[in-house]
């Protein structure tokens, strides 16, 4: 069964991205057959700075190999090191009808909010189709944002077989639902974009003065806390910290006797310890530019062969052979 997914290189991960998309992505591993990719061609559409990209992209990449990425198991590799995907987009893309792509969401969003759309946010979807099913595909795991995107990759791909003869894996979705929403610093839904994360990696001080300044209630530390299981420290430490330890601290709350900044102390030690593996590997990572670039290099090839054979068939199905 083979499992795809792109990660968009676009800022600095939380620890959201973590539990929700890249801890699942990780363990998925177990399965075998997994490809990861880190989709540059669709960070055009949002950011246009070279240097930026390349420091996202390269980010990135540290980011998942110290997080337990393991490019022996699975294929990880850059999308514009296998430009091929272009040729399938324009293929697939000549099918794709014009409503469809009005109607995603990605698109909708953007354009309501007033930003000018260009052609790469319009084909967005048609490009991400292409990642789908150049790699005969069949699960696709992403956030629940993504869905429809996968919805339109099986739309087009059953097109294009219907048109020119079985040529494309049709891939599933799979939401992962399980997997709660992490809150952020200030209680909504962590992410970039409302400035409330709690950075993967990042500078020890500046991590320990967000997550001490996490706001609480003004009930004294003597106070019983019947509501200790909705206290957002409680909600981040259970993440972090072993279970035992994360429900004395909330029975402590409950209790009355635990003080705010203690637990808030706490959750920071143990958020500081779970990621100490991942941390130091990432700066070895670092310290060795030319091993992320074989990496990528070595991924690209193993992913190129996949893509040669399945472009190739659907080259001959619709008579560009
Ligand atoms: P952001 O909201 O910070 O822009 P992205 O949309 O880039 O994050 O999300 C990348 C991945 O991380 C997606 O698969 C998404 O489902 C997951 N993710 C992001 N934020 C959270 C969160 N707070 N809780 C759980 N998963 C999250
Ligand atoms: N659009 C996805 C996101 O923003 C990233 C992505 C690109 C992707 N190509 C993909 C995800 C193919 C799954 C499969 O998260």
């Amino acid at each position: 069964m083979r499992t795809l997914t792109g990660i968009t290189p676009s800022g600095t991960l939380h620890i959201g991205n973590y539990f929700g998309a890249m801890r699942p992505a990780i363990e998925a591993q177990a399965r075998g057959d997994c490809f990861y990719f880190i989709a540059d061609y669709h960070s055009m559409t949002t950011v246009t700075d070279a240097a930026e990209r390349r420091t996202n992209t390269r980010g990135i990449a540290l980011d998942w190999l110290a997080c337990g990425l393991d490019p022996k198991t699975s294929v990880f590799w850059r999308q514009s090191d296998v430009p091929e995907v272009c040729e399938l987009t324009w293929m697939i893309g000549s099918l794709t009808p014009m409503g469809l792509l009005e109607r995603a969401h990605s698109f909708k969003d953007k354009t309501a909010k007033g930003i000018a759309a260009n052609f790469g946010l319009f084909a967005y979807p048609v490009l991400m189709a292409a990642d789908i099913l150049l790699y005969d595909t069949q699960r696709v795991p992403v956030g629940r944002d993504q869905k429809q995107h996968v919805e339109m990759t099986r739309d087009i791909a059953i097109k294009f077989n219907e048109a020119y003869g079985e040529t494309f894996v049709v891939p599933e979705s799979e939401i992962r639902d399980e997997v709660a929403v992490v809150p952020g610093l200030d209680g909504q839904k962590m992410s970039k974009s409302y400035g409330n994360t709690i950075e993967i990696f990042g500078d020890e001080k500046a991590l320990r003065k967000k997550i001490m300044g996490i706001k609480m209630d003004s009930r004294t530390p003597a106070e019983p806390k019947p509501d200790a299981d909705q206290n957002l420290a409680i909600q981040l430490l259970r993440l972090v910290a072993p279970a035992d330890v994360a429900r004395d601290h909330e029975q402590r709350l409950r209790a009355g006797g635990l003080g705010y900044g203690d637990l808030k102390k706490a959750l920071f030690e143990h958020y500081w310890a779970y990621f100490a593996i991942a941390r130091a590997r990432r700066a070895e990572l670092a310290a060795d530019p030319g091993y992320v670039d074989s990496v990528l290099r070595d991924g690209a090839e193993r992913a190129r062969a996949v893509a040669d054979g399945v472009l190739a068939r659907a080259r001959k199905a619709c008579g560009l052979d």
